[in-house]
């Protein structure tokens, strides 16, 4: 049987169902047909399949261009050197965000039929998720950066595109003379090459920031105005905190200068900030979202938010060719529909309910996998087939493991089935009851009141119920289903 670990990666979502080219791949040989400028890109492998040289800006350029012109009506250019963005990935963060609008976990807005207005944060020369999100979908953006090249391109490819440039409007944030900021070194212009989506050829070495806080310019706060409201920001961050940093291996071109790809702190500041930018403004935007290039950093983040006590956050995976990448989203819009329920008696007695299960899904099998879910965290548990109950005990580490959807291999879980009863760990009962056919009912009811780890309990048993509804009841809803989002709501009062 293939270890969990192996199943996730093969599960794993390369590109979102609704996305244009789910399926349907760029066809090269096709477009070098329909447009002379794109033949000299295009040669043949031994087996006679067309391909690029994706070390090549020019060729990823015109691909880029072609795609957008072909697929989406778009007339878009870049100059050289700055950030190519490859259609079909960006593509599936604009359909993510489109599955987190149409979600009800937090209510809807009341404006039906109003344009979705969003916030793209350093939207570069490319512009490419606001032409995305007006083109396919109609929303209408502000769309921020810092630097002359990228608002002037940005500018021109909204321009250069009159049936949706009503919708998206450029926004310059205005860099304080305090502020560090990359442009202050070059005014955006420098073109030291960047390959693959941010991995420069350039050995150029620019010293990180000792102070690893973000102190570049506004991003939100003092950029958003007095009364704006929006339905999600998102964005693609300076990802890393040097050039240095960013000099990984190159195995494509796509551009991007100094100013695209580093920011004082890396992504982890530049994300930071947004939260922070975030709890000021609170219910302004009902989505808040950012890519995030390293898994150490996601970490964070979400640790972040637990700390500011936002009401949901959501995670995905974007994998692209071999990398990775994942959305961090999350909201202070309360959530429409509490996870745990009223069933809750005590404040160590938490329940839920799950309908729309499977007839064939036996109580059995629920518990079965709540006794896998809390192992796969290196929880100890113990399974009773006769009184429907798993009893769990957590560590501190367990506890983290698994709020941040951390898998251990399953030697790991074997390893550490046995974890003591210290007064420390959490120790709880996790008990099924069928209710009706389809319909089953799950309490968890905590051992000690007093394990420093009680406060942790409610948020297991809501990941609990994520993972439970994810597996078992027929009514996901199509993000869930669709991209392996994970939730975790993290404060819901009961
Ligand atoms: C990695 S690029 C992303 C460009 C484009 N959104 C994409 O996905 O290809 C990051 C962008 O953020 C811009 N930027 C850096 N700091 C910013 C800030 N404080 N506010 C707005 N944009 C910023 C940079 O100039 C750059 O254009």
């Amino acid at each position: 049987m293939p270890s969990k670990k192996r199943r996730r990666t093969e599960d794993r979502a390369t590109i979102h169902p609704k996305n244009k080219y789910a399926g349907n791949p760029p066809d090269f040989a096709l477009l070098a047909s329909l447009y002379p400028s794109f033949k000299p890109f295009v040669f043949y492998n031994r087996d006679g399949r067309p391909r690029i040289d994706w070390t090549d800006f020019s060729a990823t350029r015109e691909l880029t261009r072609l795609l957008l012109l072909h697929d989406h009506n778009l007339h878009w250019w870049i100059p050289d050197g700055q950030l190519c963005p490859t259609v079909p990935n960006r593509s599936n963060y604009i359909h993510w965000i489109q599955d987190l609008l149409s979600s009800d976990i937090i209510p809807r807005p009341n404006n039906k039929g109003d344009v979705v207005r969003g916030f793209d944060i350093g939207t570069g020369a490319n512009c490419i998720y606001p032409l995305l999100g007006a083109s396919l979908l109609g929303w209408s953006f502000v769309a921020s950066d810092v630097t002359d090249v990228a608002l002037e391109w940005a500018e021109r490819n909204v321009k250069n595109n009159p049936n949706i440039s009503e919708l998206i409007e450029i926004r310059k944030v205005e860099c304080s003379p305090s502020t560090l900021t990359p442009d202050g070194l070059n005014n955006g212009e420098s073109s030291y090459s960047v390959d693959g989506e941010g991995f420069p050829s350039s050995t150029l070495v620019v010293p990180a920031s000792e102070d690893k806080s973000y102190n570049g310019p506004d991003i939100l706060v003092n950029v958003v105005r007095d009364g704006e409201t929006f339905e999600f920001c998102m964005c693609n961050p300076p990802f890393f905190e040097s050039i240095e940093e960013a000099g990984l291996n190159p195995k494509t071109s796509c551009g991007g200068t100094y100013e695209e790809m580093v920011c004082p702190g890396g992504e982890k500041a530049f994300i930071t900030r947004i939260i922070e930018d975030s709890a000021v403004l609170q219910q302004s935007f009902r989505w808040y979202t950012s890519m995030v290039g390293r898994k150490v950093n996601l970490k964070f983040l979400i640790s972040k938010l637990r700390e500011l006590g936002v009401t949901i956050v959501k995670t995905t995976e974007f994998v692209q060719g071999k990398t990775c990448r994942w959305g961090l989203a999350w909201s202070f819009v309360p959530p429409s529909k509490k996870i745990i329920t009223p069933h809750v008696t005590e404040k160590n007695v938490l329940s839920f309910m799950l309908e729309g299960i499977q007839r064939q899904v036996s109580a059995i099998q629920l518990l079965q996998s709540t006794e896998y879910f809390f192992q796969a965290g290196g929880a100890s548990c113990k399974l009773n087939a006769s009184s429907f109950t798993v009893d769990i005990t957590a560590s501190t580490e367990h506890c983290n493991a698994l709020l941040n959807n951390e898998v251990k291999h399953l030697d790991e879980v074997s390893s550490c089935s046995n974890v003591e009863k210290a007064p420390s760990n959490l120790s709880f009962r996790v008990s099924v009851f069928q209710q009706m056919p389809g319909t089953l009912l799950v309490k968890g009811s905590l051992q000690h009141r007093d394990s420093p780890l009680s406060g942790l309990f409610s948020s297991l048993i809501q990941q609990l119920e994520a993972s439970l509804r994810h597996k078992f009841c027929r009514e996901k809803t199509g993000s869930e289903v669709e991209t392996g989002l994970s939730i975790y709501v993290l404060t819901t009062e009961a």
